[in-house]
């Protein structure tokens, strides 16, 4: 765990950096500082490992003050991934990786090891980049390797500084997603410093957004996007934050569970009662195991001569997972123009229904800022 008290930093030149910072970061927990270039981000997260000396205030670390830390522990025991990467030029990468303390002490050969199995971890191939040097790899890939080097003493607490920005977005998002995969594994208390707000709330157990040196919301990403405490947050996370909140919040969480469904082979008298019963206008259709096979809607069943289902039955109809966020859920359901989607195990069993209805009603349910509504709740 680790704790910001009244935290100040004035560099010599009379900068007012940080102002009077509180925060206090759970273990396991990811916690984002976020905020505009200058704000403060990186000298608050060096002050945490010491790199940069704190004015005024303290900073614990599993409740002990940093200051009172032995200071070649405190880096050892705190991983660190810079904005400027830092990469030793003379060094491979191989070697840059195995530079941590903790794999110094360790045989050549195993160090060597760690180096692999790290680079694979963050998607690149050891064969192809172990013996490069920083000057022989593209920027996105030395901010990659500085990753790895920062997860190589598989430090408890690590502190990332915009880990991920000199990265294009397609391999950004996809390393942000191995690296959250990783994370729940792991299980690491990690501060990460990024000014992107999509990042923030992708990454972020919790974010902390500041604003010159001063801290102004520190809440959930889900509460900062519905929550925001001031105008400084309303603008920062954007207009869009309907759209951002709905990419976290999974399928699962809005859907119906066990919807009616009927079996392939049913009879369509007894399908058409059953739809006049339940007061619904379609239903799902199951083949066996509950495999969802398409949907039938009632008008087809009314104005048609029908003899079985399978005649009316609409296939290829889009569908999503558990894990979906709304978002993609509600893109679906547009480019289907539907206003029901089916959601399905990854075996293709039907585990639910997702209605625009639920879509707006969990939305509603974010937002509960007074006066500050997303304008789509009913
Ligand atoms: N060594 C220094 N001496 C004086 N002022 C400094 C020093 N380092 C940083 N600053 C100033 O302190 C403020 C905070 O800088 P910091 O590097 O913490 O910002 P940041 O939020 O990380 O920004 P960025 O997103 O651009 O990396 C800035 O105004 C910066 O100019
Ligand atoms: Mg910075």
């Amino acid at each position: 765990m680790i704790e910001l008290e009244g935290v100040t930093k004035v560099y010599p030149d009379g900068t007012e950096a940080v102002d009077d910072i509180d925060l206090s970061i759970s273990e396991g927990e990811l916690c984002v500082l976020l905020g505009p270039s200058g704000c403060g981000k990186t000298t608050t997260m060096k002050m945490i490992n010491r790199l940069i000396p704190i004015s005024e205030g303290r900073i614990f670390i599993d409740g002990t003050d940093n200051q009172e830390l032995d200071e070649n522990e405190l880096r050892r025991d705190i991983g660190y991934a810079i904005q400027e990467i830092g990469l030793f030029p003379h060094m491979t990468v191989a070697e840059n990786i195995a530079t941590v303390p903790h794999l110094k002490c360790w045989d050549k050969g195993e160090a060597r090891e760690r180096a692999a199995e790290l680079l694979d971890l963050i998607g690149m191939d050891p064969e192809e980049h172990m013996e490069k040097y920083p000057a022989e790899l593209s920027g996105g890939q030395r901010q990659r390797v500085g990753v790895a080097r920062s997860l190589g003493a598989d430090p408890p607490i690590m502190l990332m500084d915009e880990p991920f920005g000199a990265i294009d977005p397609i391999t950004r998002d996809r390393l942000q997603d191995e690296f959250l995969k990783i994370q729940a594994e792991i299980q690491k208390t990690i501060v990460f410093v990024t000014h992107d707000i999509n990042e923030a709330i992708k990454m972020g157990t919790k974010v902390a957004l500041m604003k010159d040196g001063k801290l102004v919301q520190y809440s959930s990403p889900a509460e900062l996007l519905s929550q925001p405490k001031n105008q400084f947050v309303r603008n920062f996370v954007g207009t869009d934050r309907t759209l951002k909140s709905m990419r976290l919040i999974q399928a699962k969480d809005a859907m119906k569970p066990c919807p009616i469904s009927v079996h392939r082979d049913s009879d369509v008298e007894h399908v058409r009662e059953r739809m006049k019963e339940e007061e619904v206008e379609y239903l799902m259709v199951t083949d066996k195991d509950n495999q969802f096979i398409g949907w039938i809607e009632i008008w087809d069943l009314e104005t048609n001569e029908v003899d079985s289902i399978s005649e009316v039955l609409r296939e290829d109809v889009g569908s999503v997972s558990p894990e979906t966020p709304l978002s993609d859920a509600l893109s679906v359901m547009l480019e289907e123009d539907v206003a029901n989607i089916p959601v399905l195990q990854e075996g293709g069993e039907l585990e639910g229904i997702l209605t625009f209805n639920d879509l707006q009603k969990v939305i509603g349910e974010t937002y509960t800022e007074k006066g500050g509504g997303s304008g789509i709740s009913s």
